[in-house]
């Protein structure tokens, strides 16, 4: 049986991802609907090859060539599908652009996703990494998400619990990585409306902004002021944003490390184990600026690491090894990294 018209051949991925590094997909498929995912299961040959969803790219890194087959979501389509009381619930298509997304839904009048503005990547994706910024995890506007099973080609639902839900985590990270392809993601963003302002950079922006009583609207622009500032734009500079996640260590770990370095950044969490800003140890091994080869940790947050010009993945691995041991030899603390590497 010839495969389905839609796959391609021998696909350049540097495009596809926003570090910009140099890979090809064997075979590549776009699926913008379902039915057209359907067909490609019904393909006899869809068992012989390994498998990777893409979504926007914007938190991967690319090891090298792809043997297999590489499907991007492009499914679209936005609804307010709901409203009570309580909250508006809003659905997705997952191809669609989450910043777009959040964008939209402030247009509506749909207030509850404006401290997420910004954020590369697609809302197929959001879930996945549980994305989160300035006080708030995706995780706390989830309702459900629709995904389709790529070993049996059913559909499924999962709830906020079934997604088992962490810290730039979720269960599509770990048991069931790769065995889904997620089609759409419903959100809950109750009533009434609170502003999250407690982030102290969101706090300090609308202080200069001399806004005391933030609108979503407002909060959403503090949020794209401060990440333009901090991050930088990947159609400019590749990257995956933060590269690694923040580090938790135990109480007594902390008191160790706070014996040597008392003026670390650190956040003690509600179960006694204290968050470090991975970016402070990365600045404090003196990374913050500099290159190795072609790839370099960005000079504005030590947390990212950036394409000076035709990087390569090994490249980035590289730089992310040399990091991790000055981290681990300074602070005896290991760094994870945070974008998926194939
Ligand atoms: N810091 C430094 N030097 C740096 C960067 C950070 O010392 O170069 C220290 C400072 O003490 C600073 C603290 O780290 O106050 C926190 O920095 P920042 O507010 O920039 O946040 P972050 O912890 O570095 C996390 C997320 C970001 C998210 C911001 C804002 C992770 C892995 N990263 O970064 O998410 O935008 O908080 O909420 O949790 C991403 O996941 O790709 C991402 C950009």
């Amino acid at each position: 049986m010839t495969p389905p018209d839609f796959i391609q051949r021998d696909i350049p991925l540097a495009d596809l991802n926003t570090f910009g590094l140099p890979a090809q997909a064997a075979l590549f498929a776009a699926i913008k609907t379902p039915a057209q995912l359907a067909s490609l299961i019904a393909w006899p040959e869809w068992r012989d090859w390994p498998r990777f969803v893409l979504g926007g790219g914007s938190n991967l890194i690319l090891a090298g060539d792809f043997p297999g087959l590489m499907l991007q979501v492009r499914i679209a389509g936005r609804e307010l599908v709901a409203e009570d009381a309580a909250a508006w619930r809003v659905r997705a298509g997952a191809g669609e652009n989450w910043h777009d997304f959040v964008q939209w839904t402030l247009d509506r009048g749909w207030p509850g996703l404006e401290n997420l503005a910004l954020i590369p990547g697609t809302v197929g994706a959001a879930p996945v990494q549980n994305i989160g910024a300035y006080g708030l995890e995706v995780a706390e506007r989830f309702a459900h998400l629709d995904a389709v099973d790529l070993a049996t080609g059913k559909g499924v639902t999962f709830d906020r619990a079934a997604c088992h839900f962490g810290y730039r985590d979720s269960v599509f990270k770990r048991e069931a990585a790769g065995r889904y392809l997620i089609t759409a993601v419903t959100f809950r963003l109750p009533k009434p409306w609170r502003p999250l302002t407690g982030y102290a950079d969101v706090a300090q922006e609308l202080e200069t902004r001399k806004i005391v009583h933030p609108t979503a609207r407002d909060i959403a622009n503090a949020v794209i002021a401060i990440r333009s500032r901090k991050l930088p734009d990947p159609a400019q500079m590749g990257n995956a944003g933060s590269f690694f996640k923040n580090p938790v260590i135990n109480a007594t770990a902390w008191t160790h490390l706070a014996a040597r370095h008392p003026d670390l950044p650190h956040y003690p969490q509600p179960d006694g184990t204290v968050k470090l800003a991975a970016g402070g140890l990365i600045e404090r091994c003196g990374w913050k600026g500099k290159n190795l080869g072609p790839v370099g940790v960005y000079e504005r947050q030590a947390l990212v690491l950036v394409n000076r010009g035709g990087a390569r993945g090994a490249d980035v691995l590289r730089l992310a090894q040399a990091i991790q041991a000055s981290v681990r030899a300074e602070f005896g603390v290991e760094l994870e990294p945070e974008p998926v590497v194939v």
